[in-house]
């Protein structure tokens, strides 16, 4: 059948979206399959009017427009189209980084001490509540859009400030010094498969949205990890995605402190970057997937 690769939108990611998106059509066509690019709900809801959709893959990042949120999903569900990755549940769950971490601190997974800042709120007296360095981010977007590091006091207005122009809510998080690692999940049937973690090495301060998808001297170590830390993420990560309701597919990212050893989960995200600079396409390479098997292994996984 005939398969809509979902990109662009509105969302902050719009260039992000488009770029993975360019990415997974020449992949699925390089396989065979009778793909076509869509940007946007809007134009996808046409096409499957059109009756011209069998199946979706989702690779529109974002939120409020974006596909990472359950609206598409909810719609998709609606007109009865098979699509990628995480469904209504997990997608709205993991787009809401507040609410994500709550559910993860009742399962007993580890996530950085936090606070929601509400209109209002002495931002002040919840970052000495916390303990500098904190980072402050708004609740709903990616690609480290709207983040900030907050080292010292003197930085809190401006960091709020920026988070305040992304919709939705904004939390400050505890900043954990070490490295930042992430893995790849992927479903097949009903198991879940951690692909090795990578750890990310900015050669500035941090891997931000510059580091993400401009520099070309951002080092990637794939497995991030040896040994016994290295069984430890990847059980991490799958459970962390499946006690956020996602399926099909995603990336976790995870915080290891450099001096306890400990690991804290960041977020997860259900529509991950598939651009030339993007994490999970090398993940899967270091186990000799090669990028149009991976489009093809999440195409297959699509929940029908
Ligand atoms: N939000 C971006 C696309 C990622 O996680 O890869
Ligand atoms: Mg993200």
């Amino acid at each position: 059948g005939r398969v809509a690769v979902l990109m662009g939108g509105t969302s902050a990611e719009r260039e992000v979206s488009l770029d993975s998106g360019r990415g997974v059509l020449e992949a699925l066509r390089s396989r065979g399959v009778d793909a076509f690019a869509v940007d946007g709900i809007a134009a996808l809801i046409e096409a499957i009017r059109a009756g011209s959709v069998d199946r979706v893959f989702n690779i529109l990042h974002g939120n409020k427009g974006g596909g990472e949120d359950g609206v598409l999903q909810g719609v998709l569900e609606a007109l009865g189209v098979p699509y990628t990755g995480s469904d209504v549940l997990g997608s709205a769950l993991t787009m809401d980084k507040i609410r994500t971490k709550q559910v993860w601190m009742a399962s007993n997974l580890p996530t950085p001490r936090y606070k929601r800042i509400a209109p209002g709120e002495d931002v002040h007296a919840a970052a000495r509540e916390l303990g500098l360095p904190v980072i402050i981010k708004p609740s709903s977007e990616g690609s480290s859009v709207g983040i900030s590091r907050v080292l010292e006091d003197a930085g809190i207005d401006e960091a709020v400030a920026l988070a305040a122009r992304y919709p939705g809510e904004m939390l400050m998080e505890q900043m954990i010094i070490g490295d930042e690692l992430t893995v790849a999940v992927l479903v097949n049937g009903s198991g879940h498969t951690a692909l090795p973690s990578i750890r990310i090495v900015p050669k500035g301060e941090w891997y931000d949205y510059h580091a993400k998808y401009i520099a070309d001297d951002t080092q990637y170590l794939c497995p991030g990890l040896d040994g016994a830390a290295e069984d430890e993420i990847r059980r991490l990560a799958i459970a962390a995605f499946v006690a956020a309701g996602c399926k099909g597919w995603g990336r976790v990212d995870v915080m290891h402190d450099r001096s306890s050893g400990q690991f804290y989960l960041i977020e997860v995200n259900t529509a991950p970057g598939m651009t030339s600079h993007s994490l999970v396409p090398k993940a899967a390479r270091q186990v000799g997937i090669e990028y149009d098997e991976l489009c093809w292994r999440v195409l297959e996984a699509t929940v029908a």
